[in-house]
């Protein structure tokens, strides 16, 4: 392959309040993270998959992987992650391949995001050369507040987009960017802008949500249940 996902699961997950870390909690019998690989290793073209598991759970994740991948099990690597997700990542960018051109980082909390949408953002970035993210239109109303309640404005959500993952690169220039970056960002779309890079929004998927509370949880059991398919 010359497209890798690196899927990053080594969260612990706290908003959840579960014991194990989030990507290993069961929802109908499987664990998010099967359900995250189904969709990569559900793609049109094959890719290398590098899952970034926290430490202690390097051998579940394996067996997680090599479960869903089959006979695809050699394109699998699983690496330990580090404190902070941006850490998680570089480590998961060091476990790739040389002949790897484009790079999608995906959260395995968004356990349900399709194939379909990691297929887009390849060819997203393969067509542009730049940085594809997977974007929604904002449907509230969003104020700005003040810690007391207080409203100071209103933001136009005409120019909102709440991202998502699967986010892909070329690369270059994701490796670039992490190399140049010292700060913290809550997506690589924001490291990568940082450092320069040119990151465009192509159309997400509801399926794509990020399962962070007990009630998405729920969520993504009604959206699995037998009944609801
Ligand atoms: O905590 P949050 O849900 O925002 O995390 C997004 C994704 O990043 C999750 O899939 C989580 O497992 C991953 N992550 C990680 N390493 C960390 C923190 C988060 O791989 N240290």
């Amino acid at each position: 392959p010359d497209a890798a996902v690196v899927v990053v699961a080594a969260g612990s997950g706290t908003r959840l309040g579960r014991a194990e870390p989030k990507a290993f909690v069961s929802v109908m019998g499987r664990p998010l993270l099967a359900y995250a690989l189904d969709a990569v290793f559900g793609m049109d073209r094959p890719v290398q998959v590098v899952v970034v598991a926290p430490p202690g759970f390097l051998a579940e994740a394996r067996a997680i992987g090599e479960d869903v991948a089959g006979s695809a099990s050699g394109h699998l690597r699983v690496v330990v992650g580090g404190a902070t997700r941006q850490s998680s990542v570089a480590a998961g960018l060091a476990a790739l391949d040389p002949a790897i051109e484009v790079v999608l980082v995906h959260d395995a909390a968004r356990a349900l995001a399709p194939s379909g949408l990691h297929d887009a953002v390849v060819a997203a970035v393969r067509e542009s050369g730049v940085g594809a993210v997977p974007g929604l239109a904002v449907v509230d109303t969003i104020k700005r507040v003040n810690a007391a309640g207080g409203i100071l404005g209103t933001v136009d959500r005409s120019e909102l987009s709440a991202v998502q993952t699967p986010q892909g690169f070329p690369r270059d220039l994701l490796e670039a960017a992490y190399a140049a970056s010292s700060k913290e960002f809550t997506d690589d779309a924001a490291l990568v802008a940082s450092a320069g890079g040119t990151v465009r929004i192509v159309p997400g998927d509801p399926l794509a949500f990020k399962v962070t509370t007990s009630w998405d949880l729920r969520r993504a059991e009604q959206l699995l249940a037998p009944e609801a398919r």
